[in-house]
C-alpha cells in the first residue's frame, strides 16, 4: 500500500510519524472519510467543506482543499477505482526544547497530513441492502459531536459495549433522545396518518456529526424532517436506517435483540438506497475525471 505523509507517496512501511506528534499524544486533530467510485470522489465540496470547519476550530493551519488532488494521486498510486479515501491533519509536533505536554500548543508547528485508500464495493452493490444490529447506549462522547475529531476513544467504548453484547454496532442516546450510531447518522420510519415520516435528529438537539451522507440525503429528500427524535420513538418505528460514507444506506435489522419493524431490509430503505446511488451517478457526471489512469 502506497500512503500519503507530508505531501510524499511512500509504502506504508516507510511512513513514520514524531512520537511527539500531538495527534498521537493528545488526539490533537481532525479526519475525513472519501469514498470513490469508478475512479471518481464523490461529495467533495461537503468532505472539504466540514474539514475546513473542524481545521479552524481547532486552530490548525490546513486548507483541506488541496486533498480533491492528493486523493486521485492516492487512488492512481494504489491502482484502485473503488476505494474509501482517509485523511487525517494534526496539529504537529512542537519545536525542540518546547514543552510537548503543554495543553496549550507551545510554538510553531506544521501539521501532520497522513492518508491512505482502501478497496471498497463499487456501486453494483448499492442494489442490494445490507443490515445491521445495534444495542443502545447512552452516549459516553464530548459535546462537540460535529468535530470530526480524531479522537474517538468514546466510539470505541461504544462498540467494544455493543461486542460484548453480541451486538456489532452501538446507538449512542443522550439525555432521552436518539443521536447516532458509531461511524453513522440515523434515519427512522414512522408512521403518520396515510403513510410513513422520514426523520432523522436535528444537530442542535444532540451532540453529532453533521453527516454528509446525511446532508445529501436530505437534500434529495426532503420529506426526511430534521427533528429531536425522542429514544422512545426507536419502538415505533418501522424501519430504522443508517446513513455514512462507507456504509451508505444501511437498514437496521435488530435493536436491543429485538427486530425492527419486519426484521429486514424495508422499502424506505431500498428507497433510500436507489435515490443515494442515482445521486452518486449524477456526482459522479459533474466530478471531473482525473488526469491520470485512475479515474478514465
Ligand atoms: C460518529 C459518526 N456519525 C456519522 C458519520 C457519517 O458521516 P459521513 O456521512 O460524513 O460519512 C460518521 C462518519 O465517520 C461518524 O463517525
Amino acid at each position: 500500500m502506497i500512503v500519503h505523509l507530508n505531501g510524499r507517496l511512500i509504502p506504508r512501511d516507510q511512513a513514520r510519524i514524531s512520537v511527539f506528534d500531538r495527534g498521537f499524544l493528545f488526539g490533537d486533530g481532525v479526519y475525513e472519510g472519501l469514498r470513490s467510485f469508478d475512479g471518481h470522489l464523490i461529495a467533495m465540496p461537503g468532505h472539504v467543506r466540514r474539514m475546513n470547519e473542524g481545521l479552524r476550530a481547532a486552530g490548525i493551519e490546513f486548507d483541506a482543499a488541496s486533498l480533491h488532488a492528493a486523493s486521485y494521486a492516492l487512488l492512481e498510486a494504489n491502482n484502485l477505482r473503488d476505494a474509501f479515501v482517509y485523511w487525517q491533519v494534526t496539529r504537529g509536533e512542537p519545536e525542540p526544547g518546547r514543552n510537548v505536554r503543554s495543553r496549550l500548543p507551545d510554538g510553531p508547528m506544521s501539521p501532520t497530513v497522513f492518508g491512505y485508500a482502501a478497496p471498497a464495493p463499487g456501486l453494483s452493490t448499492a442494489s442490494v441492502p445490507g443490515s445491521a444490529r445495534l444495542v443502545t447506549m447512552p452516549d459516553p462522547r464530548w459535546s462537540r459531536g460535529r468535530l470530526k475529531s480524531i479522537s474517538l476513544m468514546g466510539n470505541v467504548l461504544g462498540v467494544l459495549h455493543a461486542q460484548a453484547r453480541g451486538t456489532p454496532d452501538v446507538l449512542f442516546t443522550q439525555r432521552g433522545l436518539v443521536a447516532e450510531a458509531s461511524s453513522t447518522n440515523v434515519v427512522l420510519a414512522l408512521p403518520a396518518p396515510g403513510g410513513t415520516r422520514l426523520v432523522t435528529p436535528s444537530l442542535d438537539s444532540v451532540s453529532i456529526l453533521a453527516g454528509v451522507t446525511r446532508d445529501v440525503l436530505m437534500e434529495i429528500r426532503p420529506d426526511i424532517e430534521s427533528r429531536p427524535v425522542r429514544e422512545a420513538e426507536l419502538a415505533l418505528a418501522s424501519e430504522i436506517v443508517l446513513l455514512g460514507t462507507l456504509s451508505m444506506v444501511l437498514p437496521v435489522v435488530e435493536l436491543d435483540g429485538r427486530p425492527v419493524g419486519e426484521g429486514a431490509p424495508g422499502p424506505c430503505a431500498r428507497g433510500l438506497l436507489g435515490d443515494y446511488a442515482d445521486w452518486i451517478r449524477r456526482d459522479i457526471s459533474r466530478s471531473r475525471p482525473a488526469a491520470t489512469g485512475a479515474a478514465r
